[in-house]
């Protein structure tokens, strides 16, 4: 029986989260693909990783046993030959007699196409259970399949589980589950054949984590504390932390410094620098909690100071599915990693702050021009003090909140799945940051940041059959955005103005990318800034200014009407 408060309570919710609830300004149904909407080979595989080579023109589409490289300009089109990466036979047949399915588990499954080196990418594939990473020489479109490196660690067993992984300076940092049943989440960094950094085997590190996403932010540069670059993850587990739910899921985001080697006795071959925070995305007044991460999407910047990461979540409320936007700026979450720790009290039997003295050098830090003045140049330099305490403190006790403390977006009744964010600038000159948004039945979102708000300008039927958007990049050079999802990929503009056919359309539309030509009286992209004939108007929407040209019109009416009276 469900209680009659519970009931009470999920009505409420329901009522408010209506009040919440952003509705497109336009929702336009799949009508077939057109010059506007390009498809590419229905069905190829249910996962696809896709990566962007802008200088090549190309895009890299990992998919089951086989790596496309496609046309930028024509996804249609192949620039080289498929490379096919195929399982042994002998690998599959192991992998079926182990219980794994011969239809949809026991192949290699590209999961991992990364920019390895100017010559190279790096990929890894599931190899059917048994993980595998080889390289790519670009100029011939090759693999080297004689060279295989093991993939665990980098790279997950089973296709369908989250993961990530991210090149920086040509070594892998990957964050997957590290054994064959998927019990043992890691993060991890791979330098060559057998020498990794790994987090510690600990449900206080890792509690059934699933992985979302990873970003370098390159933090060494312009740092008056001789800081290193980091390595953020984010993804959800259960969280150990909360006595009443014990079942919770919680979202985080983790970090670790470029140049941790691990510690010389305590946490040898192990992070000295991994830290984790909880990543809130909440409406506060209503307790809804959005407490699955689906996605995250770094926007880089002229200066790392300035990155953001817009993330997407899912929460459920009795029967209705909700979505929500959060946006985090790097310095909320580096003052989180700089506060207090959380600590469980073994006589209370629950966690809480930590509030005693911290070891010096801090836990959990980078080296830093602190510990080089004080003779220590790596972590294998760090005491043991310092050390245990990272071990027994990995979680911080303040959690990430978002960006003007609740979400920018919420939708009811939309699941949402990966997102990617364009910025741009307006004719005023402003910057907007524009997100594109995929849904778990083939919609994508398209929505621009107003000040504190978030506009939805549309929402579009990508894909005719309802499977989920799980992957999505930008060409910001083509203006282009790819999709994937089981039913294959399809390219779309960032922006059709066109669809817009009269100026009022245009301008409460409040597309950064389009604007009204009042001489051409069209809809255009406003990729030309100085176009003094084009009207736009994204703060205030005002349409009074499409009357201009009308205005003008019967002016010079009436005037010639005075000249007749006269
Ligand atoms: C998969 O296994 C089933 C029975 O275990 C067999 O009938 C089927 O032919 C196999 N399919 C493939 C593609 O090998
Ligand atoms: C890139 O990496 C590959 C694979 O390790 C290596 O063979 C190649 O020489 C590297 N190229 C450059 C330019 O460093
Ligand atoms: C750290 O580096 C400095 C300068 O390179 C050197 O003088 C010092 O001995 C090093 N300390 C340790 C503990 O290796
Ligand atoms: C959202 O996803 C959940 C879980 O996968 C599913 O049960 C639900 O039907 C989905 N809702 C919508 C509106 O697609
Ligand atoms: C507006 O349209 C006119 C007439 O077609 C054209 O000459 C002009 O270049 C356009 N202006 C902009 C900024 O697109």
């Amino acid at each position: 029986m469900i209680p009659r408060w519970l009931c009470i309570l999920a009505l409420l919710i329901s009522v408010e989260v209506k009040a919440w609830n952003q509705m497109p300004r336009k929702t336009v149904r799949y009508s077939g693909f057109s010059d506007n909407l390009q498809s590419w080979r229905v069905g190829i595989s249910h996962y696809l990783t896709l990566m962007l080579d802008e200088n090549r023109g190309a895009l890299y589409v990992g998919a089951q046993e086989i790596i496309y490289s496609l046309d930028l300009d024509n996804i249609g089109k192949e620039l080289r030959p498929q490379i096919k990466w195929e399982a042994p036979s002998e690998r599959k047949m192991e992998c079926v007699n182990k219980g794994k399915s011969n239809q949809t588990e026991c192949f290699n499954f590209i999961r991992i196409l990364q920019n390895y080196n100017e010559t190279h990418l790096l990929t890894c594939g599931t190899y059917a259970f048994q993980p595998k990473c080889a390289y790519i020489e670009l100029s011939t479109f090759t693999l080297d399949s004689v060279n295989l490196e093991d993939g665990k660690g980098k790279c997950p067993y089973d296709p369908s589980t989250g993961h990530t992984g991210l090149v920086v300076d040509g070594v892998l940092y990957s964050a997957t589950l590290f054994n064959f049943l998927g019990t043992e989440p890691v993060i991890q960094r791979s330098m060559g054949q057998h020498n990794s950094i790994k987090t510690e085997y600990l449900a206080t590190w890792l509690n059934e984590a699933k992985f979302v996403g990873s970003a370098h932010v390159p933090e060494s540069v312009d740092n008056k504390l001789g800081d290193d670059d980091k390595i953020y993850f984010f993804f959800t587990e259960r969280a150990l932390e909360y006595d009443c739910y014990s079942e919770q899921v919680v979202s985080r985001v983790a970090r670790v410094c470029k140049g941790d080697l691990g510690g010389a006795r305590t946490l040898q071959r192990k992070w000295t620098s991994f830290l984790k925070a909880r990543l809130v995305c909440s409406i506060p007044e209503l307790q809804l909690h959005f407490n699955q991460l689906q996605s995250v999407f770094t926007l880089r910047t002229d200066h790392w100071r300035a990155t953001q990461f817009y993330a997407t979540f899912q929460a459920r409320w009795g029967d209705v599915s909700v979505s929500a936007v959060c946006q985090y700026s790097i310095q909320d979450i580096q003052k989180v990693f700089d506060g207090h720790y959380k600590e469980y009290r073994e006589q209370a039997q629950k966690w809480g702050r930590y509030s005693d003295t911290v070891p010096s050098p801090r836990p959990g830090s980078c080296i830093t021009n602190f510990h080089r003045h004080h003779g220590m140049n790596s972590s294998m330099d760090l005491p043991d003090n310092t050390l245990n305490f990272a071990k027994k403190h990995p979680l911080m006790d303040d959690a990430v909140q978002p960006v003007q403390g609740r979400p920018l977006l919420v939708r009811k009744g939309v699941n949402f799945t990966t997102l990617a964010v364009h910025r741009t600038t307006g004719l005023n000159r402003k910057e907007y940051d524009v997100l594109f948004i995929g849904t778990g039945n083939g919609w994508m979102n398209k929505a621009v940041r107003i000040g504190s708000a978030v506009h939805l300008i549309e929402e579009l039927q990508i894909f005719d059959k309802p499977y989920p958007v799980h992957s999505l990049v930008l060409s910001a050079r083509r203006s282009f955005l790819f999709a994937g999802s089981p039913a294959g990929l399809v390219r779309l503009p960032m922006a059709d103005c066109s669809k817009y056919r009269s100026c009022a359309d245009c301008i409460l539309a409040r597309d950064p990318f389009c604007a009204w030509n009042l001489s051409a009286s069209r809809c255009v992209e406003s990729d030309n800034p100085y176009g003094d004939a084009l009207r736009q108007d994204i703060e205030s929407f005002d349409t009074s200014m499409c009357e201009v040209q009308y205005m003008k019109y019967c002016k010079f009416l009436s005037s010639i009407n005075n000249m007749f009276d006269a």
